[in-house]
Formats: structure tokens, C-alpha cells, sequence
């Protein structure tokens, strides 16, 4: 396998994914471990990750040096190959103006690190700093279309650093320099898949667990689905405790499919709690968005403190959880944690989940891959196929959908028009075109005409947008047919809907939800 150093950089893990998409093993570890703790075992080559500090600065993490001197081959990337020339007594100097983006690069002499790769290549940069002076026993192998030190190597070890990005998709040829650092340099095999990442986690977690319980909270998206799958894969159904709490604010039949769902993948002890009321009656009155994402989190775990008591889950339980790597990113939490905090899910703050951290008793077997690795190893684990390709759900569910007092009418209404959507963007070969589609409930009426009759209807707006991560966003450009055939079908069979509007905002300015 191959070791990856995290020294804060944003694009660590991708390192290793583009490490694992050639084929070969790799996994991230904090970037001052000390060499005694590092998981050398198989270990064929190490990367040095970038990261936001500079190799002078005093906080900045750094590489135990005796990692040189392992005669394990390493690549530094960025401010890795800085720290390579730091710690050999080169000389890094800030730059007046930072290295950014695209950056053609030319060979100073042959290196089979570039092997394939063609003189005047695109590469892309990001530095603030630049290695002034190589340090003794080193020698340049390129350089940038600015005249920097874009690549180095020693001449009797196996030691290589370079100071663009390979991993980043606008860098050409990337994937070619960190196959020939993998596999040419390190002689790493290309024999990693999804089946032997699968024997790997299960493997790993029989050694933590045991014979303990585990306890997984299932929200019927894709995460919890695919753990959920994997803990009944690799321990006897009965010490896998499934907890599901319908608040009365999901989709169609959603709480139904989610039992089917994991009955079929093998669940035994499953605990599916109605509570609906529960929900609905905290809700009732109120109309402040971030009140109502706040009722639902505290009813939320209220509930969840009693089932635990209920169902007599027991203490040493160990808690799953579906968080992937962006999850840690998203919430600040990640290994280099300079990613800043971008949204805060209902269930991060639990208090069993902190229980649970405080005891070393959470288990995170998917942080360390990304969500389309995450559907490559559900569908190996057998998970249905529209769970895995299904859009995006928010936490409070429908709560952020219905504008204003949340009902159960306004919940019954909601769901009939969105399912009506969602199966007509299936239909019409869309749903997968599309990032994330539901419908909105305004709480306004406005006067229409059924038969001879004036009435009052509510207003459904429909949403649709593309978007690679949810950060940014643009509505979908629906052929207009689509558009009136589906406000159509929505008017027709939806009573209480007299008039339907679609949403043509982009985000920013606007958000996706429209609460
Ligand atoms: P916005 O509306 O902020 O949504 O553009 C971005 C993505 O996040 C989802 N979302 C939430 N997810 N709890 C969640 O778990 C929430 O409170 C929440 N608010 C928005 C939204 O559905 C979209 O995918």
C-alpha cells in the first residue's frame, strides 16, 4: 500500500483515492506521527501531502525526519517536497506572487517519474512558496513555464518531490505521475478493489468489535444504507441494532421502503419508531426556520434517549455511523481541520454520539471514501440500486419544504405532489440528470377554478437542480413540456394544489432548500 502524510492539505484524501482509483491500496494518516506509530506494515511508498502552513512557520506540522531514512521510496507533493528540502538543508523563500493554476511544465532530465509524460505538459500549481536552493545529493528533474523548481529528486535515493498538484483533475497527465510513483518507483501491485477494500473493513472491524453490540441510526439515504449492509455482512444479524425514527415528516412510502430495503439485505433486529405526533405536535405553531430545524433535533433526540432505554440496547454497544470523508470536511472535523464548517447536520451535536466518542466506541467505516466509492461498495454489498442513486434528503425532512406551521394535512399534500414529481422525472429518464428534485408548499392560496367553482389551492413550487456538491447549484433547464405535463399531472390529482411555480433560482443567491 501507500502512505499518505496529511499535513492539512485540502486535497489529501484525494491523493489517496487517485492512489486507490490506478488500483493500489492507500490510506491517509496525520502527517507528525512519529515513525514508530506509523502503519509501515506492506507499506511501498509514502506521499507528503501540501498543506496551507509554511515549512518555516512555527506550528506548522512536520515529518518525523528519521521517515527519509526508512529506504521506503517518498513522493512529496507541494509543501511536501518543501519540507524533503527543508529537512536536506535546501532553502524555501516566499514568492511575491503565489503560483496559481494552470502551468506548463518542462524536464530538465529524464526521471521515471514522467515516464509517458510529455514535455510542455499542463500541470496545476498552488504555492506561495518556492525551494530557492535544491539541497546537496538532489537534483532538479523540472521546471515550471515561471522558471520555478517544479520537480526534484535525489541521485542515489528514492527520494522524488514535486510541486504541482497530479491529484487535482485539471492537471494533465496526474494520474500517469502517481501511477509511476506507485507502481514503477515503489513496485506497488495494482491489485486493490472494492472486494479487497471490503475484506480489509470487515477484517478491521471484527478485530475492534468483537462479539460487542453495534448500534447504527438508519436515515434511509445511502451512507447508513451501505454501513448497515456492511455490519450485516460481517457479524450475525443479531448483534447489529438498526434504530429508524419516522417523524412523520419523510417522503411517500419511505419509511416502508427503508423496512423492506433492510430486511432484505438481512436485518434482524430492526426498530422502527412512528413518531409521527411526537414531531407534529412540538411543530405545531411554529414558523421560524431555524426553530423548526431545532425542535426537530431536540425531539430527535429525546426520542432516540428513550428507544435506547426501550429496546434495552446494550451500554457497551459500539454506535456506527455513515460519516464520509466530506462529512469530516463539511463539518470542520477533518484531519488537517482547515476546512471550514459549511453545514451542521441534526446529529453531529447527539449527545450518544458524544457518549460514544468519549468511550472510543464509534465506528466510521466509510470516512475514507468518497461518496461515489461509497456506491461502488453498496452495490458490491447488494444495496438496491435506487437507494444508492437516490437525491439528497435534508435531516428535518419536509419541515423545510412546507413554508410556515407544519400540519400533517400540509405533510399528506406535500407528499402526493413530490412523489408525482419524483416518479415523472424517473419516467422521463431525468432523475438521474438531475442532482437533487423535490416540491415546495407555500402557504399561500391562491383562487383557481375547478368545474364552474372558484377555489382556494395551495401553490407547489417545484425544485430541480444540478450541482457537483451541494456548494452551487443551477436549475435545471427542463425542455418546457416536461414542465407543463408535470404541473399538470400535479394539478390534476392533488386536490388541495391549485397552481404550480418553478423555481429558476441559482445558488448562491439563493439557497437549494427553500428553508
Ligand atoms: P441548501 O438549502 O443549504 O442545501 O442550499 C444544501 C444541501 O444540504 C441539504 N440540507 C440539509 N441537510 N439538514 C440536512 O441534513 C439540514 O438542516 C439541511 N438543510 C439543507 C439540502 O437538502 C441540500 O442537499
Amino acid at each position: 500500500k501507500i502512505l499518505v502524510l496529511d499535513f492539512g492539505g485540502q486535497t489529501c484524501q484525494l491523493i489517496a483515492r487517485r492512489i486507490r482509483e490506478i488500483g493500489v491500496y492507500s490510506e491517509v494518516v496525520p502527517g507528525d506521527t512519529p515513525v514508530e506509530s506509523l502503519p509501515l506494515e506492506g507499506v511501498k511508498g509514502i506521499i507528503l501531502s501540501g498543506s496551507p502552513y509554511s515549512v518555516y512557520d512555527a506550528e506548522a506540522p512536520k515529518v518525523d525526519p528519521r521517515v527519509s531514512s526508512l529506504g521506503i521510496p517518498i513522493l512529496g507533493i507541494c509543501y511536501g517536497v518543501q519540507q524533503l528540502a527543508h529537512l536536506f538543508g535546501g532553502k524555501v523563500a516566499p514568492l511575491d506572487h503565489r503560483e496559481y493554476g494552470r502551468s506548463r511544465l518542462f524536464f530538465t532530465e529524464a526521471s521515471p517519474l514522467f515516464e509517458g509524460v510529455p514535455e510542455g505538459f499542463v500541470s496545476w500549481m498552488s504555492h506561495g512558496d518556492t525551494i530557492v536552493e535544491v539541497p546537496e545529493g538532489f537534483r532538479v528533474i523540472a521546471r515550471s513555464e515561471h522558471n520555478l523548481v517544479a520537480g526534484i529528486t535525489h541521485e542515489r535515493l528514492p527520494l522524488y518531490g514535486i510541486q504541482f498538484h497530479p491529484e487535482v483533475t485539471h492537471c494533465a497527465y496526474g494520474l500517469t505521475v502517481l501511477e509511476n510513483f506507485a507502481v514503477r518507483i515503489c513496485g506497488a501491485r495494482k491489485t486493490w478493489t472494492m472486494a479487497s477494500y471490503l475484506e480489509d473493513v470487515q477484517g478491521l472491524l471484527r478485530t475492534q468489535v468483537g462479539d460487542d453490540p453495534l448500534l447504527l441510526l438508519i436515515s434511509g439515504g445511502v451512507d447508513s444504507t451501505v454501513v448497515a449492509a456492511l455490519l450485516l455482512k460481517t457479524f450475525p444479524p443479531e448483534q447489529v441494532h438498526l434504530l429508524y425514527i419516522d417523524t412523520g415528516l419523510m417522503r411517500k412510502n419511505e419509511t416502508e421502503e427503508v423496512e423492506a430495503n433492510l430486511r432484505t439485505l438481512g436485518a434482524s433486529n430492526l426498530y422502527i419508531v412512528h413518531a409521527e405526533e411526537r414531531f407534529l405536535s412540538a411543530l405545531k405553531g411554529v414558523v421560524d426556520p431555524e426553530k423548526k430545524r431545532q425542535i426537530i433535533g431536540d425531539v430527535f433526540i429525546q426520542v432516540q434517549e428513550e428507544e435506547l432505554r426501550r429496546r434495552r440496547i446494550p451500554d457497551q454497544a459500539f454506535l456506527a455511523q455513515g460519516t464520509l470523508y466530506t462529512d469530516l470536511i463539511e463539518s470542520g472535523k477533518g484531519v488537517g481541520n482547515k476546512a471550514k464548517v459549511i453545514k451542521s447536520h441534526h446529529n453531529v451535536r447527539s449527545p450518544l454520539i458524544e457518549r460514544k466518542r468519549k468511550e472510543g466506541r464509534v465506528i466510521e467505516p466509510l470516512s475514507m471514501l468518497y461518496k461515489d466509492e461509497v456506491r461502488r461498495l453498496g452495490a458490491h454489498l447488494g444495496v438496491p440500486r435506487e437507494v444508492l442513486e437516490r437525491h439528497p434528503f435534508p435531516g428535518p425532512g419536509l419541515a423545510v419544504r412546507i413554508l410556515g406551521e407544519v400540519t400533517r394535512e400540509k405533510c399528506d399534500i406535500l407528499r402526493e405532489a413530490d412523489a408525482i414529481f419524483i416518479d415523472e422525472l424517473k419516467r422521463r429518464h431525468l432523475y438521474h440528470e438531475i442532482w437533487q428534485a423535490f416540491c415546495v408548499l407555500l402557504p399561500v392560496r391562491t383562487v383557481g377554478v375547478t368545474g364552474d367553482d372558484r377555489n382556494y389551492g395551495y401553490v407547489v413550487a417545484l425544485r430541480a437542480v444540478t450541482s457537483k456538491d451541494g456548494m452551487t447549484a443551477d436549475a435545471y433547464p427542463f425542455p418546457t413540456a416536461d414542465l407543463l405535463e408535470i404541473a399538470a399531472l400535479i394539478t390534476n390529482r392533488v386536490k388541495d394544489v391549485g397552481r404550480v411555480v418553478y423555481d429558476v433560482s441559482s445558488k448562491p443567491p439563493a439557497t437549494i432548500e427553500w428553508e
